[in-house]
């Protein structure tokens, strides 16, 4: 028992062992008594605490939980671009959790939103992998601190709610490294997850659980992870190939750990991997000891609704500010539209709703801080049609103000965990009052509310501003009216494209897939890499968001730190006379590929606060995966040798400055062979000597001349030599046996 509070794996019974591998009931640990050791309670997650009320039993009621401070789920907060207030979110969720005797809170969720209609993008955080991770692992650094875990979930390729219990997701090697692995990568590597939730689908035909591929291989033997695995709730369907793939413990349980024991016994379990499960629930139940052991731990309410506000802040992001009619000065006459305004969206539905600690609406807010505005509500939030007295009341009040401030939005029952959305457009009955009320005023603002992107364009066409501002949380009123009335400016930017149009999206071909399977057929080619690389049209790109200040990028450099890692700094003024933030973001060009690759992908970024005519230096570090691609060739990442272009930008479709660099590549190379094409052979160091003794060779006649014109080099460049023959007759086999004799006397 030396270096364990609790009982080491080998002082357990085989029974004792087995029923640490599942859950006691929906919500805890199964403890073992005899042993002392506890069953600590773990909940969800992922923007605030889900406490269920129905404890000890195996009720999952969704909206029957302990108030908690709701922060903004990830679609807003991830626009803050902000690690280090995330942190902070994280910390007060870490605080909630001792108060609340919580051992582990369910999230955060890295999963890439791959389309815009996936039901869950709500609580996924961008479609850009670097972006994901290096936020969301703020969350986990956060409430780590606290001394409770995390479980960073769904790992992996959850990225669709259509028959997500069941699909098979056929992703290819490299688009599951470059895009749906690194969020989880980077945030095992640098802040080790106290637990992982698997996902419920099945990767490439196997089933999240019982893939040893992907919870011992890659997750474990490849990136280091020291932690546990726990299945979704209800994700394993087979106990032993589960445990014996890398799954720690089943939740909910399924009252089966007999079947571990029996196999356990038969030898279908090797004991040591037995072990190793059940050592790693007792690991998990050591860390969480002292946090857990805590009494009477009461966290400030207050506090944490002002952290929430704070992040509520961040999360929104200004799209269109035409003669800057935001901000609103106080005094004018406004009129406030949209039920919205009284009735906020400010959470996703599902596993992840929680029950606010506060609740302050817009109108509650204008009533706090004394601001006068008439209201009305407009339409209701659910899906009946336009009620024509209200919209009447609508324009009554809007005909006369300075501005008009129009809430608009997805209501509840649009967008949730398990289902996916059929298209992105605002309800029908908003849009047709936005445009009555246009006609009535031209000085329409509009406040979006809704977890997943929605079409924009029939908003921008009737308003003056667009504030994006997704799903705030409970301070979202407070938040709301500090941006609105521009005590602080808007700093999010986009952590994903708005599309023109779904049907522009690269995954719609494969979505959501067809008997129970769903192709990633667009490959690393998501989001703006897509866009970006093929040129098209979007509404608002990724990484874009407007400010009532204005920056300037100036002084980029990029320099050279090692063979393939680079430096780049910049200085970003605020050039205007009001405080504000501006986010420069590093994307990385490759130049020629052997892979078809992005034309550009984020690197980097760094958001600075700068006062009125202040300027900072930034500076970020590219390390060699910022340049690499992942080849199904070697099974490994690799950078070739050449030029990139690292461009300093303020979103991926305005780029300020570029850089070239040229890196000497990471000297990986694969043996020649004879089903090595002519061309791989001239692009080899060795090949190219052999390249060059087979001219000589034909310049001499002994052996055949190659034919010496531009098409043909084309040609024969793309042929396997041992092709050759077909072309050049015996001659051509001689030339094949030549190239291979001088390669193998070259490279013994
Ligand atoms: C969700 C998870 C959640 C779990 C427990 C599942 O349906 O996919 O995200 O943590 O339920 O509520």
């Amino acid at each position: 028992m030396s270096e364990h509070t609790y009982p080491s794996v080998e002082h357990l019974t085989l029974e004792e062992k087995a029923s640490l591998t599942s859950g006691g009931d929906a919500w805890h640990l199964q403890g073992v008594e005899a042993k002392g050791i506890p069953g600590y309670m773990i909940t969800d997650g992922p923007h605030g605490l889900r406490k269920s009320l129905a404890v000890n039993t195996s009720e999952t009621d969704l909206n029957d939980s302990v108030p908690a401070t709701c922060f903004p789920p990830a679609a807003g907060l991830s626009s803050s671009w902000n690690p280090e207030l995330i942190r902070q979110v994280g910390e007060a969720m870490g605080e909630e959790c001792v108060q609340e005797k919580v051992a582990v809170i369910l999230g955060p969720g890295v999963n890439i939103k791959r389309n815009p209609l996936g039901g869950r993008c709500f609580e996924y955080w961008s479609e850009d992998p670097y972006l994901a991770g290096h936020e969301a692992v703020g969350i986990v650094e956060g409430v780590q601190s606290k001394g409770v875990g995390t479980s960073l979930k769904h790992f992996a390729a959850n990225n669709q709610e259509t028959d997500r219990l069941r699909v098979d997701a056929r992703i290819s090697q490299r688009a599951l490294r470059e895009i749906y692995l690194p969020a989880f990568e980077h945030i095992v590597k640098t802040a080790q997850p106290w637990t992982i939730m698997c996902s419920y689908n099945k990767i490439n035909g196997v089933h999240s659980a019982q893939n040893h591929w992907l919870l011992t291989k890659v997750l474990r033997d490849e990136w280091g992870f020291e932690g546990i695995v726990m299945s979704d709730w209800g994700a394993d369907h087979d106990r032993v190939a589960s445990l014996n793939a890398g799954l720690n413990l089943e939740m909910p349980p399924s009252y089966t750990d007999d079947q571990i024991v029996y196999a356990a016994r038969d030898g279908r379990i090797d004991p040591a991997q037995l072990d190793r499960m059940a050592q790693g629930m007792i690991d998990l139940t050591d860390k969480a000891r002292a946090a857990m052991s805590v009494e009477d731990y009461r966290y400030s309410i207050e506090e944490h609704d002002e952290t929430a506000r704070r992040a509520a802040v961040e999360s929104m992001v200004l799209l269109k500010n035409d003669e800057s009619i935001l901000p609103l000065k106080k005094d004018a006459k406004i009129a406030v539209i949209g039920e919205f305004a009284r009735t906020p969206r400010y959470q996703g539905g599902g596993s992840s709703h929680i029950t606010p600690t506060k609740m302050t609406s817009f109108l509650d807010t204008l009533a706090e801080r004394g601001i006068d505005a008439d209201f009305a509500p407009g339409f209701t939030l659910d899906l009946t049609p336009a009620d024509h007295a209200l919209e009447t009341e609508a324009a009554a009040i809007a005909k006369n103000a300075d501005v008009v401030l129009m809430f608009l939005g997805l209501p509840e029952a649009a967008e949730s965990e398990g289902f996916d959305r059929d298209d992105i457009d605002l309800p029908a009955k908003q849009l047709h009052l936005l445009a009555a009320i246009a006609e009535t005023n031209p000085n329409v603002a509009v406040v979006l509310s809704n977890g997943s992107v929605v079409s924009v364009a029939p908003v921008a066409a009737h308003a003056k501003a667009v504030l994006e501002a997704w799903l705030l949380g409970q301070a979202g009123g407070p938040a709301l009216a500090d941006v609105l009335f521009g005590e602080v400016s808007p700093s999010g930017k986009l952590a994903q494209t708005i599309p023109a149009s779904i049907q522009d999206d690269p995954s719609m071909l494969n979505w959501p897939g067809e008997e129970g399977h769903v192709d990633y057929g667009e490959g690393v080619f998501v989001g703006y890499r897509y866009y970006d690389t093929y040129g098209k049209a979007v509404d608002y790109p990724f990484g874009y968001g407007l400010s009532y200040a204005s920056f300037e990028i100036a002084d980029v450099a990029v320099e050279r730190t090692g063979a393939n890692t680079a430096r780049v700094s910049a200085v970003v003024t605020n050039v205007s006379d009001v405080d504000g933030a501006e986010t420069v973001q590093v994307y990385v060009a490759p130049g020629k590929a052997d892979v078809a690759r992005p034309s550009h992908e984020l690197k980097g970024f760094e958001k600075t606060f700068l006062k009125a005519g202040e300027s900072k230096r930034v500076v970020m570090e590219l390390d060699e995966r910022a340049f690499a691609y992942w080849s199904e060739k070697y099974g490994d990442w690799r950078v070739e040798a050449g030029e990139y272009t690292v461009e300093v930008g303020v979103s991926s479709r305005d780029i300020v400055a570029s850089v070239v660099v040229e890196l000497e590549g990471d000297g990986k190379s694969q043996p020649l062979t004879e089903w090595s094409s002519f061309g791989e052979w001239r692009a080899d160091p060795v090949g190219a000597r052999v390249v060059e003794a087979v001219e000589a060779a034909g310049e001499n006649g002994t052996l055949p001349k190659l034919p010496d014109n531009d098409m043909m080099r084309l040609f024969i460049d793309s042929m396997p030599i041992n092709s050759l023959p077909t072309l050049l007759g015996e001659a051509g086999k001689n030339l094949t046996a030549f190239m291979l004799k001088e390669y193998a006397a070259a490279t013994e």
